[in-house]
């Protein structure tokens, strides 16, 4: 099995299962059959990413914000999160098989990343089966994937742009989220609120992985990580990062002294 078998992979289950696996035989350093078979077994992309029919693609702008001192509210929270994970899964898939010629780490770094969104994915579904739902109930939205697409021909765009830009976002975003959840105080809302500080833990190191290698790449093509970042963010019509920032765990995740300066600057003008 690939990583690009695995990213092909429609059913949610299977590809869990896939990831997996891989992640497992990566352990005894056999990465270069899981990444490269895939890149001369095909030209195209073709099937990917695989995802199943449902749920049913929609604008970000029109997924509905509903609250969380409702069930179905909390149902549609733990839907959105569980969506970004299986999405997550995919790119850390794709980030994979899409790149030739890095070294053995960066392919070892990303199938750990695959591995822990597939376990992200696989708990954020437990709980919502738990609380009466299925992914693919509620609509989802594709903003992860685009990025994917718009950098697929340059992977220092790609570690720029998703890791350290759009899942950096998360970092951000979970604290708010479990704040909302603790003023629920349901017992389906405190669990949530437990996983999503095996989350948090975890993407602190997935951004940690992308900041370590758009360093790695800016400095093999000789180029200031810093200064190129606002170049590329034009360049890709990338999100712009929006306050309020989660200042330590960027910090813990690779962002430099002078990012976090920037931020903070940014977060206090706001
Ligand atoms: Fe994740």
């Amino acid at each position: 099995m690939s990583a690009l078998a695995a990213l092909r992979l429609t059913d949610p289950d299977e590809k869990v299962a896939a990831t997996r696996a891989i992640s497992a035989i990566s352990l005894d350093g056999a990465t270069d059959s899981i990444a490269t078979e895939a890149i001369r077994t095909t030209g195209d992309d073709l099937g990917v990413p695989g995802r199943p029919e449902r749920p049913l693609r929609v604008a970000a702008t029109a997924v509905q914000k509903r609250s969380p001192f409702t069930t179905e509210g909390r149902a549609a929270l733990i839907h959105s999160i569980c969506h970004i994970e299986f999405n997550a899964i995919n790119l850390a898939l794709d980030a994979v098989w899409r790149y030739d010629g890095m070294p053995e780490a960066y392919y070892r770094d990303w199938l750990r990343v695959a591995h822990e969104e597939a376990q992200h994915f696989t708990l954020l579904h437990a709980h919502l089966q738990d609380m009466g739902w299925r992914y693919g109930d509620f609509p989802g939205h594709d903003g992860l994937w685009n990025m994917c697409e718009k950098t697929k021909d340059d992977v220092l765009a790609r570690m720029a742009l998703v890791p350290r830009t759009l899942e950096a976002r998360g970092l951000d975003a979970t604290p708010l989220i479990q704040g909302k959840l603790k003023r629920v105080n349901t017992p389906d809302a405190l669990r949530a609120v437990e996983i999503l500080d095996i989350i948090l833990r975890d993407e602190v190191g997935h951004v940690a992985i992308g900041n370590h290698w758009y360093r790695w790449l800016c400095e093999r093509a000789g180029i200031d990580p810093e200064a190129s970042y606002p170049a590329l963010v034009a360049r890709y019509d990338a999100p712009r990062h929006k306050p309020p920032f989660n200042l330590e765990a960027r910090g813990r995740a690779g962002f430099s002294a002078e990012e976090l300066r920037q931020l903070s600057q940014a977060q206090d003008k706001a």
